[in-house]
């Protein structure tokens, strides 16, 4: 070979590798994941994370000719600076095109700022207080706003012949916009507050607040509180302390009989009422087929839940927007290819509302009953196209 040659290969050669290296640059689309995956909200990760997979066995790892690649962070609990520090380190080191994730408030407000800086869409697939998505213009929520699933059971017990509530919610984001929907959608509707209470978020003791609840002697008492174990333990409250015998009816969001935990609760929950935008046993093709992916993928020992869907979810909010540009990662392309976006979720319809970034769905009301399968909420009433009412 001539030296012109030699010299022409070297640079055709070089061309080809940096083409490579480009190639697979732009090959690869990454989304860091900021979950509770330890302490005592360790299922959120567990859900959330299981969901996005489920999405990802059904529709492949490879959107818009990209591949999906995941980068997962555990954030412990409800701990602001650490998932600061999370989501700054997965968007300056990680580089992710996508921040995902975010079981609780006050991680997710406190990562909003960074999304912002970064202009990097963050996805949150349950945090559910009213304001986050106001936090960022980056921000797309895939699950529910807490006024949302509030109003339809507060209208529902004062329809049906409950006239005094004792309201009791987790004392923080959520629970102060479930107390606030709850009261004014229920006195709108003619019932009477009897009283209200905020328990801790962290390392809550129930007994001091069931017996207040108790004493003031109303029709039911109306609970927020986060998902999982808080709610184990105030219904183990609620029976020892005797409200049921005392005909003090209880009332709640679809938290307290999530699906990863209703079987563990067990029978005291049966005949419970709520209100909430998903059930395990929603009757739908997209439901069956998710609830059997779930089990293939993750096991069967957890059912999946509103927060898998909401994982779910995030995941086809993401692919869909990814096609709309062409796999293009751009902040403000992405968002804007998420707004108005419309999913058949398991859940049933969901839109994601083009000027809150908030999800408009169906919320249904529920009874907690003992079918073949075991405890699930069944759904009996439907309210279409339910908005944040805030908002
Ligand atoms: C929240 O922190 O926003 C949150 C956590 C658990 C829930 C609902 C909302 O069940």
């Amino acid at each position: 070979m001539s030296i012109v040659n030699a010299a022409r290969a070297f640079v055709a050669c070089t061309f080809a590798l940096a083409g490579i290296g480009i190639a697979q640059a732009q090959g690869v689309i990454k989304i860091g994941l900021v979950a509770e995956f330890s302490g005592p909200f360790a299922q959120y990760g567990q859900q959330i994370y299981g969901g996005m997979k489920t999405y990802m066995k059904q529709h492949g790892d490879t959107v818009a000719g990209k591949k999906i690649e995941i980068i997962q962070k555990d954030v412990g609990g409800p701990a602001p600076d650490v998932a600061k520090r999370l989501a700054q380190e997965l968007v300056t080191r990680d580089k992710v095109d996508f921040l995902v994730g975010f079981g609780l408030t006050p991680n997710a407000l406190a990562a909003a700022p960074i999304a912002t800086e970064a202009k990097v869409p963050m996805v949150i697939m349950n945090a559910a207080t009213s304001i986050i998505t106001t936090k960022s213009p980056y921000i797309v929520r895939t699950s529910m706003t807490l006024p949302q699933i509030t109003q339809p059971v507060a209208v529902w017990a004062a329809k049906n012949g409950i006239k005094k509530v004792y309201t009791v919610v987790a004392d923080y984001g959520p629970g102060i916009d479930a107390e606030g929907a709850f009261i004014s959608a229920f006195k709108a509707g003619g019932g009477e507050i009897v009283g209200s209470v905020r328990t801790p978020l962290q390392n809550p003791e129930y007994a001091p607040f069931i017996q207040r609840v108790k004493d003031a002697k109303p029709d039911a008492v109306f609970l927020f509180l986060p998902a999982g174990e808080q709610g184990i333990a105030f219904m183990k409250g609620y029976k020892e302390r005797g409200l049921a015998d005392a005909g003090i009816k209880l009332i709640a969001t679809g938290d307290i009989t999530d699906d990863g935990v209703l079987e563990a609760m067990g029978d005291p929950t049966l005949g419970l009422i709520t209100s909430f935008h998903y059930s395990a046993a929603h009757d739908s093709p997209e439901n069956k087929a998710f609830v059997k992916t779930y089990a293939e993928v993750n096991g069967t020992k957890l059912r999946p839940n509103f927060m898998a869907v909401g994982g779910y979810d995030g995941m086809a909010a993401i692919y869909e927007a990814l096609k709309k540009t062409g796999g293009d990662t751009n902040g403000d392309k992405v968002i804007a290819a998420m707004k108005g976006l419309k999913l058949t979720s398991p859940r049933g319809p969901l839109t994601i509302d083009p000027d809150t970034r908030d999800p408009v769905q169906t919320v249904y009301i529920r009874k907690v009953e003992k079918t073949g399968g075991g405890l699930y909420n069944v759904e009996f009433e439907r309210l279409e196209n339910q908005k944040d009412p805030g908002k």
